[in-house]
Protein backbone atom coordinates (compact mmCIF):
# COMPACT_ATOMS: atom_id res chain seq x y z
CA UNK A 1 0.00 0.00 0.00
CA UNK A 2 1.20 3.38 -0.90
CA UNK A 3 -0.10 6.78 0.61
CA UNK A 4 0.71 9.89 -0.42
CA UNK A 5 1.25 12.78 2.67
CA UNK A 6 0.02 16.00 1.64
CA UNK A 7 0.00 19.04 4.29
CA UNK A 8 -1.32 22.53 4.00
CA UNK A 9 -2.51 22.66 0.70
CA UNK A 10 -4.34 26.34 0.96
CA UNK A 11 -6.43 25.20 -2.05
CA UNK A 12 -8.23 28.48 -1.96
CA UNK A 13 -4.92 30.69 -2.67
CA UNK A 14 -4.52 27.42 -5.59
CA UNK A 15 -4.70 28.03 -9.34
CA UNK A 16 -6.25 25.25 -11.36
CA UNK A 17 -3.56 24.45 -12.85
CA UNK A 18 -1.69 24.35 -9.66
CA UNK A 19 -4.24 22.04 -8.77
CA UNK A 20 -3.81 19.91 -11.84
CA UNK A 21 -0.29 19.09 -11.39
CA UNK A 22 -1.00 17.83 -8.03
CA UNK A 23 -3.62 15.46 -8.75
CA UNK A 24 -0.82 14.31 -11.74
CA UNK A 25 1.56 13.67 -9.34
CA UNK A 26 -0.55 11.71 -7.19
CA UNK A 27 -1.70 9.28 -9.70
CA UNK A 28 2.16 8.94 -11.45
CA UNK A 29 3.27 8.04 -7.80
CA UNK A 30 0.63 5.46 -7.48
CA UNK A 31 -1.39 6.55 -4.93
CA UNK A 32 -3.71 4.11 -3.42
CA UNK A 33 -4.58 7.02 -0.38
CA UNK A 34 -3.90 10.36 0.39
CA UNK A 35 -3.75 11.77 4.31
CA UNK A 36 -3.40 15.08 4.54
CA UNK A 37 -2.44 17.15 7.75
CA UNK A 38 -4.91 19.71 7.92
CA UNK A 39 -4.96 23.43 6.06
CA UNK A 40 -6.97 21.75 3.12
CA UNK A 41 -8.55 24.98 2.83
CA UNK A 42 -10.85 27.60 4.41
CA UNK A 43 -14.96 27.53 5.36
CA UNK A 44 -17.62 25.48 3.24
CA UNK A 45 -14.81 25.37 0.30
CA UNK A 46 -13.20 23.05 2.54
CA UNK A 47 -15.86 19.93 2.23
CA UNK A 48 -15.87 21.32 -1.54
CA UNK A 49 -12.13 21.23 -2.25
CA UNK A 50 -12.21 17.17 -0.70
CA UNK A 51 -15.24 16.12 -2.75
CA UNK A 52 -13.35 17.76 -5.75
CA UNK A 53 -10.30 15.76 -5.14
CA UNK A 54 -11.81 12.61 -4.34
CA UNK A 55 -13.99 12.59 -7.34
CA UNK A 56 -10.46 13.21 -9.62
CA UNK A 57 -8.85 10.62 -7.87
CA UNK A 58 -11.47 7.73 -6.76
CA UNK A 59 -9.07 6.93 -3.73
CA UNK A 60 -9.65 7.09 -0.24
CA UNK A 61 -8.65 10.46 1.42
CA UNK A 62 -7.74 10.72 5.02
CA UNK A 63 -7.50 13.84 6.58
CA UNK A 64 -7.11 16.11 9.48
CA UNK A 65 -8.51 19.77 10.11
CA UNK A 66 -5.45 22.86 10.55
CA UNK A 67 -6.66 25.87 11.96
CA UNK A 68 -7.57 27.61 8.39
CA UNK A 69 -10.30 24.87 7.93
CA UNK A 70 -12.11 26.50 10.70
CA UNK A 71 -12.20 30.24 9.02
CA UNK A 72 -15.58 31.49 8.80
CA UNK A 73 -17.13 29.25 10.93
CA UNK A 74 -16.90 27.83 14.68
CA UNK A 75 -14.94 24.95 15.88
CA UNK A 76 -17.48 22.26 17.29
CA UNK A 77 -20.09 23.24 14.23
CA UNK A 78 -16.67 22.80 11.76
CA UNK A 79 -15.98 19.54 13.36
CA UNK A 80 -18.98 17.96 13.31
CA UNK A 81 -19.39 18.87 9.35
CA UNK A 82 -16.63 17.32 8.65
CA UNK A 83 -17.38 14.25 10.25
CA UNK A 84 -20.67 14.35 8.50
CA UNK A 85 -18.59 14.15 5.07
CA UNK A 86 -18.10 10.54 5.15
CA UNK A 87 -21.82 9.92 4.91
CA UNK A 88 -22.04 12.06 1.80
CA UNK A 89 -18.91 11.04 -0.06
CA UNK A 90 -17.55 7.73 1.16
CA UNK A 91 -13.82 8.24 0.13
CA UNK A 92 -13.93 10.91 3.11
CA UNK A 93 -12.31 10.27 6.53
CA UNK A 94 -12.11 12.87 8.65
CA UNK A 95 -9.64 10.63 11.24
CA UNK A 96 -10.50 13.34 14.53
CA UNK A 97 -13.61 11.90 14.38
CA UNK A 98 -12.60 8.09 13.87
CA UNK A 99 -11.07 4.99 15.94
CA UNK A 100 -8.13 3.24 14.33
CA UNK A 101 -8.06 2.25 11.26
CA UNK A 102 -5.88 -0.90 10.17
CA UNK A 103 -3.54 -0.57 7.35
CA UNK A 104 -1.82 -3.90 7.70
CA UNK A 105 -1.30 -6.57 10.73
CA UNK A 106 1.21 -3.91 11.93
CA UNK A 107 0.44 -0.60 11.00
CA UNK A 108 -2.28 1.56 12.54
CA UNK A 109 -3.17 5.03 11.21
CA UNK A 110 -5.03 7.66 13.29
CA UNK A 111 -5.19 11.27 13.45
CA UNK A 112 -5.97 14.59 15.30
CA UNK A 113 -6.23 17.97 14.55
CA UNK A 114 -4.21 19.31 17.42
CA UNK A 115 -4.07 23.08 18.03
CA UNK A 116 -1.26 25.48 18.77
CA UNK A 117 -2.35 25.18 22.70
CA UNK A 118 -0.89 28.33 24.68
CA UNK A 119 1.07 25.34 26.56
CA UNK A 120 4.88 26.07 25.40
CA UNK A 121 6.69 29.53 24.77
CA UNK A 122 5.44 32.67 26.35
CA UNK A 123 1.87 33.43 25.72
CA UNK A 124 1.51 36.31 27.79
CA UNK A 125 5.14 38.04 26.50
CA UNK A 126 4.42 37.19 22.73
CA UNK A 127 3.50 39.89 20.18
CA UNK A 128 2.22 37.13 17.67
CA UNK A 129 -1.68 37.55 17.17
CA UNK A 130 -2.79 34.80 14.51
CA UNK A 131 -5.63 35.34 11.58
CA UNK A 132 -7.32 32.65 13.99
CA UNK A 133 -8.33 35.47 16.34
CA UNK A 134 -10.50 37.19 13.84
CA UNK A 135 -11.68 35.00 11.92
CA UNK A 136 -12.83 31.84 13.89
CA UNK A 137 -16.32 32.84 16.09
CA UNK A 138 -14.47 30.85 18.86
CA UNK A 139 -11.50 33.59 19.30
CA UNK A 140 -13.81 36.34 17.66
CA UNK A 141 -16.44 35.95 19.87
CA UNK A 142 -14.76 35.40 23.30
CA UNK A 143 -12.91 38.58 25.04
CA UNK A 144 -9.06 38.31 24.26
CA UNK A 145 -8.29 37.87 27.68
CA UNK A 146 -10.02 34.56 26.98
CA UNK A 147 -7.92 33.17 24.15
CA UNK A 148 -5.25 31.45 26.04
CA UNK A 149 -8.08 29.68 28.28
CA UNK A 150 -9.92 28.57 24.71
CA UNK A 151 -6.62 27.48 23.31
CA UNK A 152 -4.95 25.54 25.85
CA UNK A 153 -8.83 23.78 26.02
CA UNK A 154 -8.63 23.12 22.62
CA UNK A 155 -5.49 21.27 23.08
CA UNK A 156 -6.70 19.46 26.40
CA UNK A 157 -9.46 17.81 24.26
CA UNK A 158 -7.28 17.28 21.24
CA UNK A 159 -5.45 15.58 23.63
CA UNK A 160 -7.68 13.43 25.13
CA UNK A 161 -9.38 12.17 21.86
CA UNK A 162 -5.66 11.34 21.19
CA UNK A 163 -4.73 9.23 24.10
CA UNK A 164 -7.96 6.77 23.58
CA UNK A 165 -6.78 6.16 19.93
CA UNK A 166 -3.05 6.04 20.96
CA UNK A 167 -4.08 3.16 23.71
CA UNK A 168 -6.46 1.08 20.95
CA UNK A 169 -3.99 1.09 18.20
CA UNK A 170 -0.76 0.84 20.38
CA UNK A 171 -2.22 -2.26 22.01
CA UNK A 172 -2.58 -3.82 18.67
CA UNK A 173 -0.29 -2.58 16.30
CA UNK A 174 3.98 -2.33 16.40
CA UNK A 175 3.53 0.93 13.99
CA UNK A 176 1.42 3.95 14.74
CA UNK A 177 0.94 6.47 11.94
CA UNK A 178 -0.33 9.55 13.76
CA UNK A 179 -1.55 12.54 11.28
CA UNK A 180 -1.99 15.75 12.93
CA UNK A 181 -1.76 19.58 11.58
CA UNK A 182 0.07 21.09 14.81
CA UNK A 183 3.74 19.81 15.44
CA UNK A 184 3.19 17.97 19.16
CA UNK A 185 6.88 19.35 20.48
CA UNK A 186 8.81 22.42 20.09
CA UNK A 187 11.67 20.12 18.64
CA UNK A 188 9.46 19.66 15.48
CA UNK A 189 8.57 23.13 15.35
CA UNK A 190 10.19 24.28 12.07
CA UNK A 191 10.87 26.97 10.57
CA UNK A 192 13.76 28.42 8.11
CA UNK A 193 15.99 24.91 9.67
CA UNK A 194 15.73 26.66 13.32
CA UNK A 195 13.17 25.26 16.18
CA UNK A 196 10.13 27.86 17.30
CA UNK A 197 11.05 30.92 19.79
CA UNK A 198 9.04 31.21 22.99
CA UNK A 199 7.02 33.55 20.99
CA UNK A 200 5.46 31.59 18.08
CA UNK A 201 5.45 28.44 20.59
CA UNK A 202 2.22 29.26 21.61
CA UNK A 203 0.44 29.22 18.53
CA UNK A 204 2.52 26.37 16.64
CA UNK A 205 3.23 23.83 19.02
CA UNK A 206 0.39 21.55 20.67
CA UNK A 207 2.03 21.01 23.42
CA UNK A 208 -0.81 18.60 25.62
CA UNK A 209 -0.57 16.61 22.28
CA UNK A 210 3.18 16.20 22.53
CA UNK A 211 2.78 14.71 26.14
CA UNK A 212 0.24 12.17 25.22
CA UNK A 213 2.68 11.03 22.63
CA UNK A 214 5.57 10.59 25.13
CA UNK A 215 3.09 9.09 27.78
CA UNK A 216 1.99 6.22 24.98
CA UNK A 217 5.79 5.62 23.77
CA UNK A 218 6.53 4.87 27.20
CA UNK A 219 3.34 2.59 27.89
CA UNK A 220 3.92 0.53 25.28
CA UNK A 221 7.48 -0.76 24.38
CA UNK A 222 6.96 -2.45 21.54
CA UNK A 223 5.53 -0.04 19.60
CA UNK A 224 6.56 2.61 17.14
CA UNK A 225 4.84 6.17 16.56
CA UNK A 226 5.33 8.07 13.39
CA UNK A 227 3.71 11.57 13.51
CA UNK A 228 3.08 13.57 10.36
CA UNK A 229 2.04 17.73 10.81
CA UNK A 230 2.60 20.77 9.02
CA UNK A 231 1.07 24.18 10.37
CA UNK A 232 4.35 25.60 10.19
CA UNK A 233 4.72 25.41 6.22
CA UNK A 234 8.99 24.53 7.09
CA UNK A 235 9.92 20.87 7.21
CA UNK A 236 12.38 19.27 9.85
CA UNK A 237 12.36 15.42 11.46
CA UNK A 238 12.64 15.31 15.24
CA UNK A 239 13.81 12.11 16.40
CA UNK A 240 12.03 12.26 20.33
CA UNK A 241 13.75 9.15 21.05
CA UNK A 242 14.17 5.75 19.33
CA UNK A 243 10.66 5.13 18.86
CA UNK A 244 8.91 8.32 18.28
CA UNK A 245 9.73 10.60 15.31
CA UNK A 246 8.49 13.23 14.44
CA UNK A 247 8.00 14.47 10.30
CA UNK A 248 6.71 17.97 9.79
CA UNK A 249 6.57 18.84 6.07
CA UNK A 250 7.01 22.50 4.42
CA UNK A 251 4.23 24.14 1.75
CA UNK A 252 3.86 27.47 0.05
CA UNK A 253 0.58 28.85 -0.47
CA UNK A 254 -0.38 28.11 -4.19
CA UNK A 255 1.94 25.73 -4.81
CA UNK A 256 0.45 22.65 -3.47
CA UNK A 257 2.39 19.47 -3.37
CA UNK A 258 3.13 16.14 -2.43
CA UNK A 259 5.36 16.33 0.89
CA UNK A 260 5.88 12.71 0.87
CA UNK A 261 5.51 9.00 0.39
CA UNK A 262 4.44 6.04 3.29
CA UNK A 263 5.30 2.52 1.91
CA UNK A 264 2.98 0.08 4.55
CA UNK A 265 5.56 -2.79 3.82
CA UNK A 266 5.55 -6.28 6.21
CA UNK A 267 5.71 -4.92 9.91
CA UNK A 268 7.85 -1.19 8.53
CA UNK A 269 6.45 2.16 7.28
CA UNK A 270 8.97 3.59 4.59
CA UNK A 271 8.91 6.94 4.29
CA UNK A 272 10.22 9.21 1.50
CA UNK A 273 10.50 12.77 1.17
FE1 LIG B 1 -0.95 26.28 6.71
FE1 LIG C 1 -2.04 25.92 10.14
Amino acid sequence: MRLAWITDPHFNFCALDAWDGLVESLRRGGADAVLISGDISEGEDVAFQLKRLADALAKPIYFVLGNHDFYQGGIAATRTAAAGLGREHPLLHYLTALPTITLSDQVALIGEDGWGDATVGDFERSPVRLADFLAIDDFRDARTADWKAILQEQGRLSAERLRLKLAAAMATHSRVLVVTHVPPFREACWYEGRTTDDFWAPFFVCGQVGDVLREAVERHPACRLSVLCGHTHNAGVANLGERLSVFTAGAKYGEPDVAGWIEIAPGAILLEW
